[in-house]
């Protein structure tokens, strides 16, 4: 596979060609944070912590780095004035859904973001979709999944499936940056597949 050279934060990187910024940044030590992303999965650029500046013949656009292929000669910024303020918003955007997740409460420590600047809108859940497809792509279960659009959109589990797989399984639990999917499970089997009583 060919090699390709850029810059991330003035350093000199070499890489495969087709690896992310991210995989890059990952390889040489340099931090970008990010909130959906897993490295056995597929990238999926859901939640836009992970934006960079990437400068190509003189023009900067942002990127989302977990999905945004390097390229030769580009600089990459993974903070500036402008990355800190955009990712700042995101944060405070993701606070309004899930305010105590750790990973936001860090995130906005170190960006500076309000808990309190969009109004509340407390679904605990971000989206980020690490539990679908950590599900379907590692587990190949295939018992959780996303219903409805837009802002209604939300987890919902597939009951013949989780009952069977679920109680082995919760491999999905401890990646989900708030407390939303496991009060999710617990509701869905109270409801839809109490397990047996003794
Ligand atoms: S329940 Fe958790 S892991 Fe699943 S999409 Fe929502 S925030 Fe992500
Ligand atoms: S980590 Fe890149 S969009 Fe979520």
């Amino acid at each position: 596979m060919s090699q390709i050279q850029f810059e991330i934060d003035g350093k000199k990187v070499t890489a495969e060609a087709g690896m992310t910024i991210l995989e890059v940044a990952q390889k040489e030590g340099i931090f970008i944070p990010t909130l959906c992303h897993h490295e056995k999965l597929e990238p999926y650029g859901g939640c836009r912590v992970c934006i960079v500046e990437a400068e190509e013949r003189g023009w900067t656009h942002l990127v989302v780095s977990c999905v945004f292929q390097a390229k030769n000669d580009i600089r990459v910024r993974t903070r500036s004035e402008k990355v800190d303020r955009i990712r700042k918003t995101i944060i405070e955007l993701l606070l309004a859904h899930a305010p105590d997740s750790p990973p936001l409460v860090e995130l906005a420590k170190t960006y500076g973001a309000e808990k309190d600047r969009f109004e509340k809108d407390p679904s605990f859940c971000i989206h980020c979709g690490l539990c679908v497809r950590y599900c379907a792509e590692v587990a190949q279960k295939h018992a959780i999944g996303f219903v409805d659009r837009g802002i209604h959109k939300e987890i919902s589990f597939v009951p013949e499936i989780a009952a069977r797989e679920c109680n082995d399984c919760k491999a999905c639990f401890p990646l989900c940056p708030t407390s939303y999917l496991q009060a999710a499970f617990v509701l869905a089997q109270a409801l839809a597949f109490p397990p047996p009583s003794d």
